[in-house]
């Protein structure tokens, strides 16, 4: 069990040691993140293990599979970045299915508490002894309308949090829960309605951009956007211009379309090119974090216990586990997991 781990960081080193020794698996930690570039670096190992911003298309899982590498660990949830269709049949792929959906949770309403209390520029400002208060104006959250699109594990405890404040909470879903309590009502009604919309859906073909020029213009005015999920759900000009529009009242974003070169790492004292980007971050009405609503030590531990475990279950030939995932998923008639074999 020979295993390279790309786009390591200090806190995945901390939190997969322990597991690694004590269950025995030989591991090499990368920085760099996997693509065709650095795909040559998995030579020599039997599997990798990668985070978010690997990219891992067909030319970059083919090199894999001609390299020997049998399988692919995500230490992640969503799995947008891994060309499935090209690796079934050769390479089989895994994640960590849930490891904290509290902590994307609760790090969503915390960014959207922040922006609408001011908390940052409060702090700031009573840190040069700066007690004044004009506009630092926020509003009640309690009688709102929020709007969730996916009522998944995330999007599920969002709603609870929300409730929690009093809020009306309406939802869409592909798949709404059935008989469930939530008010599913339709993509376009629930634009219209929100004074809050909160993105907890996967990153498909179907939900890329689903926030653009055509569903902001369906929104309220001065409506906020809040988006833990992953950045291609926002067509991010499209956005900056809702902003500048005045369309647009808040957005809270810990994900960002073009974030593979930028998120998690230091880039102060570098000129940054992404023009977007930068309007963005200079705009008074929106907060951004750098793809950290996983980042609790109980989420940490967790990614390292499931990776490992699916790391050893994968190598000692045990049958299909629910965290493998393959494009056949979907596909009840074809999908071997009810027969309880391996994906192929
Ligand atoms: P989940 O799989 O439990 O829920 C996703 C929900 O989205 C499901 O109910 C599904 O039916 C729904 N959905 C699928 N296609 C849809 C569509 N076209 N329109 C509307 N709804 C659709 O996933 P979970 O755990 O709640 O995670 C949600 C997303 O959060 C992940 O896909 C991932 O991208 C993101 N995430 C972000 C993290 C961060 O650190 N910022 C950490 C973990 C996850």
């Amino acid at each position: 069990m020979k295993i390279a781990f790309f786009d390591t960081k200090n806190y995945d080193i901390e939190s997969f040691d322990s597991y690694i020794k004590e269950r025995n698996i030989e591991v090499k930690y990368f920085e760099p993140k996997l693509n065709i570039d650095t795909v040559e670096l998995a030579k020599g190992f039997d599997g990798v293990c990668v985070f978010v911003n690997d990219y891992l298309n067909k030319d970059v899982i083919n090199r894999l599979y001609e390299l020997g590498i049998k399988a692919i660990f995500l230490r992640c949830a969503g799995f947008n970045n891994v060309d499935l269709t090209a690796a079934f049949g050769k390479i089989h792929v895994y994640r960590v299915p849930a490891y904290s959906p509290y902590a994307v949770a609760e790090h969503a309403m915390a960014l959207y508490l922040t922006s609408n209390r001011r908390i940052h520029k409060a702090y700031n400002r009573v840190k040069e002894y700066n007690f004044s208060l004009s506009g630092l104006a926020g509003n009640d959250l309690y009688g709102k309308t929020v709007g969730v699109i996916g009522t998944g594990k995330i999007g599920r405890i969002f709603i609870n949090i929300c409730r929690g404040f009093g809020m009306k909470v309406i939802a869409y879903d592909l798949f709404p829960i059935k008989d469930s309590d939530i008010e599913y009502v339709s993509l376009e009604e629930l634009f219209k309605q929100s004074d809050i919309i909160s993105l907890h859906c996967p990153l498909t073909p179907e939900t890329t951009h689903i926030i653009n020029k055509d569903s902001i213009a369906l929104m309220k005015k001065g409506v906020a956007i809040i988006n833990t999920s992953r950045g291609g759900l926002i067509n991010s000009e499209d956005l900056l211009q809702g902003i500048k529009d005045r369309k647009i009242g808040t957005v809270c974003l810990d994900v960002y379309e073009e974030e593979s070169d930028v998120f998690f790492e230091d880039k102060s004292g570098h000129i940054m090119n992404d023009e977007t980007l930068l309007q963005l971050i200079a705009m008074p009405n929106v907060i951004i974090t750098s793809h950290q609503a996983f980042l609790t030590k109980e989420a940490l531990n967790n990614i390292a216990d499931t990776t490992t475990r699916n790391i050893v279950d994968f190598f000692s030939d045990k049958l299909l586990s629910d965290t493998e995932v393959c494009y056949h998923c979907g596909n009840q008639a074809n999908c071997k997991r009810e027969r309880k074999a391996k994906c192929f």
